[in-house]
């Protein structure tokens, strides 16, 4: 593990010097190192094809969703139903701030109320003296655990100090922000983002904020889009519909193509990659059950592979999460079980893959494997549980491995 962490450090070092800072050049996107997890900042600026989360040129290389449903209809209509289309939300048409009018919450001598006032979601916070009221703008998250608003001042993004939690049904203090109590009423509605922040929280909660590096939202697409994955469409959409695609030929990006190392840092992306985590959280503690790729990688399934247990193994990203713990068995399974052959799942043979062993059954259990495998875990304060990525065997009083 401490070497190879340093051998890895060392990689990313070097590739470093060598491409150099700045805007990428095409030295520097032929020479994205391979095998490895990298910082999204990286396959950002590097990747020579599309990226999760890349800037765009023009607002028209995007053709929006509406448009793939004509010829993937079936991916469209299941997708709607999935959580990550509905990452973000108009404060005023999102369903929860509607559904739970007049939430309230007391913090010191804070009186909080979240209220649709003519079809607008407001923050209403009051002390004994006064009060102040924000019209919030936009709902973060789909409210699996919960919801978070944000609005704008003076041409500053704010990130409400209370956010809606689905579990009691219950305003609390938001995620990440201070339970100490508020010095004043500005402060005790929330916190001012620094203009980074804000691009990055836009930047994996909804498409297309960013064009030519300058930051919109108000043109964004709300949510993650079909083309937030796959890229621009208007040209992939424009050879479909004139029939000049060629075969063989792709005019838009499928993640398929990546490797396996290349497929979870896609989905860390936004899901953090595991150099993100050891870079930019590694002080997250139990916060960082929250980051599947970080956790996954982590586990002797993934090292001990030939790293070969991706995410979409197990999710499908066009579909509603699953969750019956028995649908999961079968990828379980295609490594542990007896008629498992030695290199399972289908990929690029390596070296280090041909001499992975035949990983051991289970004597507990023949189903349910996440059940015991992939323990829930709810960090302090989020009212929710999140599912451990690092599957293990996981004994009743150890301590969560960090
Ligand atoms: C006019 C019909 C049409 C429309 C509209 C369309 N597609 Fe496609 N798409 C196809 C066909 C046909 C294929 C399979 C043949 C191919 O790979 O070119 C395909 C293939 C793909 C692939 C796999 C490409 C590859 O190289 O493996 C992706 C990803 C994709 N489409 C995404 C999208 C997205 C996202 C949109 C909306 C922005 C969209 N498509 C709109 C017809 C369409
Ligand atoms: C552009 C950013 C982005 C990318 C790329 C991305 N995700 Fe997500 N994903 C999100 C966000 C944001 C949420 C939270 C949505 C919510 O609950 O509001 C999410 C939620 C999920 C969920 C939980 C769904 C639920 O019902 O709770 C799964 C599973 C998931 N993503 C899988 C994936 C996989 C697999 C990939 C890679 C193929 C991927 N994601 C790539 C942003 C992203
Ligand atoms: C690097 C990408 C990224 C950034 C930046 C980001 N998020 Fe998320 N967010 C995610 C992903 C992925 C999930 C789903 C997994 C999880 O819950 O941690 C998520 C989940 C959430 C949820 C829970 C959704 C639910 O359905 O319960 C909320 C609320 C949320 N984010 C709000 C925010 C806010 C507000 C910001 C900015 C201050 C922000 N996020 C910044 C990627 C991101
Ligand atoms: C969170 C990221 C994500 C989003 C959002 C997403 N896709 Fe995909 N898509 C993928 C990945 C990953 C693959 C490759 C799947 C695999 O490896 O089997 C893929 C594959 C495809 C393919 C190729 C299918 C094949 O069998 O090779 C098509 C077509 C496609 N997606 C269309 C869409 C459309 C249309 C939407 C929007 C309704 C969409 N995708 C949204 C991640 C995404
Ligand atoms: C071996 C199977 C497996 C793999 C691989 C896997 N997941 Fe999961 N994931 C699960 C299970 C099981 C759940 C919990 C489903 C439920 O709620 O019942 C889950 C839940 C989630 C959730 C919802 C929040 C939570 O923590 O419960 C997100 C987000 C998610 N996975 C993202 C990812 C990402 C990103 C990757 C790749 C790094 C990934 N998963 C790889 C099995 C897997
Ligand atoms: C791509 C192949 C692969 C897949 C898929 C896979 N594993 Fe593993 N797993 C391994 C390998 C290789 C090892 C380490 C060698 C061994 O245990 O013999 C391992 C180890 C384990 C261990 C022992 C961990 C420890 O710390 O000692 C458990 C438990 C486990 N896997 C459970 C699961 C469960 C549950 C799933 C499905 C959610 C799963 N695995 C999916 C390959 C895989
Ligand atoms: C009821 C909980 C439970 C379920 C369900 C379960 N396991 Fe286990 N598993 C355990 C425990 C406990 C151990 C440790 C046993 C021991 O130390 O002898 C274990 C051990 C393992 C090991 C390590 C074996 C070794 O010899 O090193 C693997 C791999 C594994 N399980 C995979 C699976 C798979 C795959 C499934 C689903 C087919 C599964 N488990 C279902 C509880 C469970």
């Amino acid at each position: 593990m401490q070497s190879s962490t340093f051998l890895r450090a060392a990689i990313l070092l070097i590739f470093l010097v060598v491409s150099g800072p700045g805007p990428s050049n095409v030295r520097a996107q032929q020479s994205v190192p391979s095998g490895i997890s990298l910082l999204t900042t990286l396959r950002v600026r590097d990747s020579a094809g599309w990226w999760p989360t890349k800037s765009i040129d023009t607002k028209d290389q995007f053709v929006g969703t509406a448009a793939c449903v004509r010829c993937h209809a079936a991916k469209a209509a299941s997708f709607d139903r999935a959580a990550m289309a509905h990452a973000a939300a108009r404060s005023d048409d999102s369903e929860l701030a509607r559904r739970h009018d007049a939430l309230e919450l007391q913090v010191g001598p804070y009186h909080y109320q979240l209220a649709s006032v003519d079809g607008k979601g407001t923050l209403k916070v009051s002390d004994s003296k006064a009060s102040v009221s924000v019209q919030l703008a936009w709902a973060f998250g789909v409210g699996r655990m919960g919801q978070t608003y944000i609005y704008v001042q003076n041409g500053s993004y704010y990130e409400g100090h209370v956010s809606f939690y689905a579990s009691p049904q219950a305003l609390d203090i938001t995620p990440g922000q201070t339970r100490a109590i508020p010095t004043s009423l500005e402060q005790a509605a929330g916190r001012r983002m620094s203009p980074d922040e804000a691009q990055y929280c836009f930047g994996c909660h909804t498409t297309g904020s960013m064009i030519k590096g300058q930051f919109d939202p108000s043109a964004a697409s709300l949510g993650v889009t079909c083309e937030q994955c796959h890229g621009p469409g208007a040209s992939h959409v424009a050879a479909e519909n004139a029939g000049t695609a060629q075969p063989g030929e792709s005019s838009i990006f499928n993640p398929a193509r990546l490797d396996h190392v290349e497929s979870v840092d896609f989905c860390g992306a936004c899901h953090r990659t595991w150099e993100d985590v050891l870079t930019l959280n590694a002080d997250a503690g139990i916060f960082n059950v929250r980051f599947a790729p970080y956790r996954l990688e982590n586990s002797k399934c993934w090292k001990k592979s030939g790293q070969r247990l991706t995410c979409t193994m197990c999710h499908d990203p066009h579909q509603p999460l699953t969750r019956d713990d028995s649908s999961y068995d079968p990828v379980c399974l295609q490594c542990h079980s007896s008629t498992a052959s030695q290199t399972a799942p289908t990929s690029p043979a390596t070296t280090k893959e041909r001499k992975v062993r035949r990983p051991a059954i289970c004597r507990v259990a023949t189903k349910n494997c996440v059940s015991c495998h992939m323990p829930k875990v709810e960090p302090l304060g989020l009212h929710s549980s999140f599912t451990d990525h690092w599957i293990r065997i996981a004994r009743e009083h150890e301590p969560y491995p960090e």
